[in-house]
C-alpha cells in the first residue's frame, strides 16, 4: 500500500486518454489512496462522471457552481486536505490555462487556489503537432518553472493515427511517478549501483547451477533509491521482474559477467549495494556441447564429474578499490547472525552490512533485517520488502558523507 492514507485530487481534461484514467483510478485506490475526481466539461465527452464515480467511490465534481459542498466553495475545499493534485490527461488547452493562471472552470480555479505546499503533477496527452507547437513549448516551460511536475508524455502511435511525442504515460507508469512524488529526495544528485538476483553458472549449453534468489529485495532497493532521487544502475541476474521505472538495468548471467558489468559501471558511483546471490564457484570444466548419457538404457550411469573454480568476490573487489563508493553488503546466515554478520562486515571491509534474519527470505515478499555498522547493530522488524528497502535507503542516506 504505497499510497496508504493519501488523498489525491484527480483532474481529467478533454482527451481520448481519459479511458486510461479509469484504470489509473482503480490502481490509486488499490495502492491505498482516496481519490476525488474533478472533470472539465470536455473530459465528460470522453468518459462519464458516473464511471469515474463508480471507480473512485466518491461523487465527481464537474461544475464550479456545484452546491454540494456546504460553503459552496468547491474550488477551495477540495484541495485543502489533499496530498497532491494530478491532472491526467492534461490537454494542450489545460496546459495553457495552468501556464497563465486561468480560472474559468472548477478544475483550473482549483489549481490556482491550491495551497503552495500542494504538489501538482500533470500528465500531458495530445497530438504530436500540438505538443511541438511553439505556444505549447512555451507553456510547458512555464509549468516547469512554476514547480509543476510533468509526467511524460511518451512517444509512439497516437489515437489520431499519427506517430510521435504526446502519448500519455500508461497508468502503471503514472502510478509509479505519483508514488515517487511522495518519497523524500534523500539521494538527490547521488549515483547508486546495485547487483541483484541469482547468478547462473553453466555446466553445458542447457544446464547450469543457480540459486533461489528471486531478485525481489534488490529490485525493491533499486526502486527505493530511484524514488529517493538517485540515478540508479542495476546489474541483474536472470529474474522474472520488470526493471523499476527510471532504473538502468544491465543483464548478467554468471558471476564473472556480473563482476565485469559492475566494474564497467563503477566510475562516479556514490553507493554500491551488493544484493545479488552470487555463486562462489563456477564449473571449471563446463562443456561446450550438451553432455550426453553414455552407456545403454538401464545401465548404471555415474554422470559427469564437475570441477570448480572460485569466482571473483564482487563486493570485496569494489571495497578494496582506493576510490571506492560507500559499500553495502548482504549476508544470509542460518545461525549466529549477530556474530557472523559483524565478522562478515569486517572481513569484507565495508561500512554497512545487511543481515537477512533466517535464510528463508528467497522469493518471499517480506523480510526482517539487521544492519551492522561500526557502531553496532540495528533491527529493521519484519515488513514487506519495499518498506524495508525504503528504510535501508534512509539508513544509507544518513550515513553518506555530506
Ligand atoms: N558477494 C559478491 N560476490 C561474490 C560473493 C558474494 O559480491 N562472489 C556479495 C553478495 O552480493 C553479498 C555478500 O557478498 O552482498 C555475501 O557475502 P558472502 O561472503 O558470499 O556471504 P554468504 O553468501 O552468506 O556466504 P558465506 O557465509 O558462505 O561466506
Amino acid at each position: 500500500m504505497d499510497l496508504a492514507g493519501k488523498k489525491i485530487v484527480l483532474g481529467l481534461t478533454g482527451g481520448i486518454a481519459c479511458y486510461k484514467v479509469a484504470e489509473l483510478t482503480r490502481a490509486l485506490g488499490k495502492a491505498g489512496a482516496s481519490v476525488q475526481v474533478v472533470m472539465t466539461q470536455a473530459a465528460t465527452q470522453f468518459i462519464t462522471p458516473l464511471t469515474m464515480q463508480a471507480l473512485s467511490g466518491q461523487p465527481v465534481f464537474t461544475d464550479q457552481w456545484d452546491a454540494r459542498i456546504a460553503n459552496n466553495m468547491a474550488h477551495i475545499d477540495l484541495s485543502r486536505d489533499a496530498d497532491a493534485i494530478v491532472i491526467a490527461p492534461c490537454s494542450t488547452d489545460f496546459i495553457s490555462k495552468l501556464a497563465h493562471g486561468a480560472c474559468d472552470d472548477l478544475l483550473s480555479t482549483l489549481c490556482v487556489a491550491r495551497p503552495a505546499r500542494l504538489p501538482l503533477l500533470v500528465a500531458p496527452a495530445m497530438n504530436v503537432e500540438m505538443w511541438q507547437n511553439p505556444a505549447t513549448r512555451r507553456n510547458v516551460a512555464q509549468l516547469a518553472a512554476d514547480g509543476i511536475e510533468l509526467l511524460g508524455p511518451d512517444t509512439g502511435e497516437q489515437a489520431c493515427g499519427e506517430n510521435g511525442m504526446g502519448r500519455m504515460l500508461e497508468p502503471a507508469q503514472l502510478l509509479e511517478h505519483i508514488i515517487a512524488a511522495f518519497q523524500p529526495k534523500i539521494l538527490a544528485g547521488k549515483r547508486v549501483l546495485l547487483t541483484a538476483g541469482p547468478t547462473f553458472e553453466p555446466i553445458d549449453p542447457v544446464r547450469g547451477i543457480t540459486n533461489l534468489s528471486s531478485g525481489k529485495m534488490g529490485y525493491a532497493i533499486a526502486r527505493a533509491a530511484r524514488q529517493a532521487g538517485a540515478e540508479v544502475t542495476l546489474v541483474s541476474g536472470t529474474t522474472t521482474l520488470d526493471a523499476p521505472l527510471g532504473v538502468q538495468r544491465i543483464a548478467a548471467q554468471t558471476a564473472q559477467q556480473m563482476h565485469d558489468a559492475v566494474l564497467a559501471h563503477l566510475s562516479g558511483q556514490d553507493v554500491f549495494i551488493a544484493v545479488a546471490a552470487v555463486a562462489d564457484w563456477r564449473v571449471a570444466n563446463a562443456s561446450a556441447q550438451k553432455l550426453k548419457k553414455d552407456g545403454s538404457e538401464g545401465e548404471k550411469n555415474t554422470g559427469p564429474v564437475l570441477e570448480f573454480a572460485q569466482n571473483p568476490d564482487i563486493l570485496a573487489t569494489v571495497a578494496a578499490l582506493p576510490k571506492r563508493p560507500y559499500c553495502v553488503g548482504f549476508a544470509a546466515e542460518s545461525e549466529n547472525l549477530l556474530q557472523y554478520g559483524e565478522q562478515k562486515r569486517l572481513r569484507k571491509n565495508i561500512p554497512l552490512l545487511v543481515g537477512n534474519i533466517g535464510h528463508h527470505t528467497f522469493g518471499q515478499d517480506d523480510n526482517e533485517l539487521i544492519l551492522f555498522d561500526a557502531h553496532g547493530h540495528t533491527l529493521l522488524p519484519r515488513n514487506d520488502k519495499q518498506a524495508l528497502a525504503r528504510q535501508l535507503i534512509a539508513a544509507i542516506a544518513s550515513r553518506l558523507p555530506h
